[in-house]
């Protein structure tokens, strides 16, 4: 395990590259998804085993469900599955959150992600996120509607709305916004990921690795990427 000696508080990665990881074996597209959540295990548990406080992780976009269904069933089905392993997550002292529109999946599955947030809301290491259905735009157009409504009920003034309150209608709500976005499989593109809270995110593009392939070392990788940059948020360097 690498002394990392600036750890960002919340990094984001977009677990790019099952299907081509798959095609290069021959195997089928889900096959691909199969080895990218043991990936997402692993990668999980070392996150929580090096310190981070969050990891958000994108699943399944509002977009995902263009593919053909054969892949979306073989997606949920994988969730399904690894809902059904998140109890221990508590003992680890992991706690889990999902963000995104849950309102569209089986009663199953909705209670099985409000057990996996009950159980380890008491969990003091890593936060993960999963987003799930989840689109950047999608979750602001839902904050503003929100927004609206307490608004048009009379317990918000309009004057009132700024960064921090709209920010609170988010499904992030209470998590710091993101210093780190990583995206291994040579896309170069934020694909509607955390739009919001990724204002002033390094990126670290990870061209020669598919997602099932990443490694612990490659977040190493990309936690020394992160702190070889400067971050000035507008403002200049410190010398
Ligand atoms: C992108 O690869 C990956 C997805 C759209 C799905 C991500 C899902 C997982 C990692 C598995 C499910 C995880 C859990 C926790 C149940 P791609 O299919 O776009 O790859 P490609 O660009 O090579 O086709």
């Amino acid at each position: 395990m690498m002394q990392q000696a600036n750890l960002p508080t919340h990094i984001g990665i977009i677990m790019d590259g099952n299907g081509r990881w798959a095609k290069k074996r021959g195997l089928p597209r889900k096959m691909g998804h199969r080895a990218g959540a043991s990936t997402f295990k692993e990668i999980a548990r070392y996150a929580n085993k090096i310190g981070l406080k969050y990891l958000t992780t994108y699943v399944f976009s509002t977009e995902n469900w263009k593919r053909p269904k054969d892949e979306v069933d073989s997606i949920i089905e994988l969730l399904r599955s690894y809902l059904n392993e998140m109890d221990g997550y508590a003992k680890e002292n992991i706690r889990v959150r999902f963000i995104g529109d849950r309102s569209v999946f089986d009663d199953d599955i909705r209670a099985k992600m409000q057990r996996a947030e009950e159980k380890s809301r008491n969990a003091t290491g890593l936060t993960l996120i999963l987003a799930i259905n989840y689109g950047g735009r999608a979750e602001i157009v839902h904050a503003a509607r929100m927004l609206a409504d307490d608004v048009q009920a009379g317990k918000i003034f309009p004057h009132q709305v700024n960064e921090s309150l709209f920010s609170s209608y988010l499904y992030t709500d209470g998590i710091p916004d993101v210093d780190l976005i990583i995206r291994p499989s040579g896309e170069y593109r934020l694909s509607n990921f955390l739009i919001w809270q990724c204002a002033y995110a390094e990126y670290v593009f990870m061209s020669g690795v598919l997602w099932p392939d990443f490694k612990p070392a490659t977040l190493d990788a990309a936690i020394a990427e992160y702190n070889s940059r400067s971050r000035r948020f507008g403002g200049l360097a410190n010398e």
